[in-house]
């Protein structure tokens, strides 16, 4: 006997909602394999940042502040969400290099020679080589390399200006200046943040990007209203 064609409609429509449901539950699979991923390369990252910070005393607490307030700058700056964690990483690691920095020229007590700046100046090609393995993380391996250029071209390693500078390069570097200049060091006391701000404001559009200065003096001052002791903190070397 031929089933009704009210029936086979029935049928169909179960099978098709059957194949939906699995569907989703396929698509909440991948998505929480991909969160687990996620989570698994941040994790490796910060371990790789920890290695460096269990080296030089120095950076501690450094790597994760620029990485964070990058992070911010570019979710600021309405970035696609994978570009926000790159730069986010990237700010995470921009100092990793300095893993391979001799500890005489790392932890000297005193100012550098110029010798031992050229050995400190390596750092941003190391650290790029360092995260070369990672096929995902090429973009992020270029705004290593390129976190101490600087606007006007009088930066290193290859003397890049404006745009031809990576933008999370250029958001890093103003994280990472204004976290130098608030940071204690071994010759003078941390700056505070408006004496910081002024410095921000005099190197916008010289040797920082301007608008990332003006997105980053946004995002810090919401974050150091929210919480004052932000300038107050262990010694940054600087690696300029
Ligand atoms: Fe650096």
């Amino acid at each position: 006997m031929n089933a009704a064609p009210g029936d086979d409609l029935t049928v169909a429509y179960r099978r098709l909602n059957a194949a939906y449901q699995q569907t989703l539950r396929y698509a909440e699979d991948v998505r929480r394999l991909y969160q687990q991923v996620q989570r698994a390369i941040y994790q490796s990252l910060l371990g790789l940042a920890n290695a460096l910070e269990a080296k030089d005393a120095y950076t501690r607490g450094h790597s994760e502040r620029v990485g964070a307030w990058s992070r911010g700058v570019a979710a600021a700056l309405g970035l696609p969400p994978g570009e926000i964690d790159m730069i986010g990483q990237a700010g995470l690691l921009h100092d990793i290099g300095k893993i391979g920095i001799p500890e005489s020229v790392l932890r000297k007590p005193g100012a550098l020679d110029p010798e031992e700046w050229k050995v400190m100046r390596n750092h941003p090609l190391i650290g790029a080589q360092i995260v070369a393995p990672f096929d995902f993380f090429t973009g992020g391996a270029m705004m290593i390399r390129h976190h101490h250029e600087r606007w006007d071209g009088s930066g290193y390693p290859d003397g890049l200006a404006g745009d031809e500078i990576p933008l999370g390069a250029r958001i890093i570097a103003v994280a990472d200046v204004y976290d130098a200049l608030t940071s204690n060091r071994p010759y003078r006391a941390a700056l505070s943040h408006t004496t910081a701000l002024d410095h921000l404001a005099s190197a916008a559009g010289l040797t920082l990007d301007e608008d990332a200065v003006t997105v980053f003096v946004g995002l810090i001052e919401t974050l150091v209203t929210a919480k004052p002791d932000v300038g107050s903190r262990s010694a940054v070397r600087p690696s300029r």
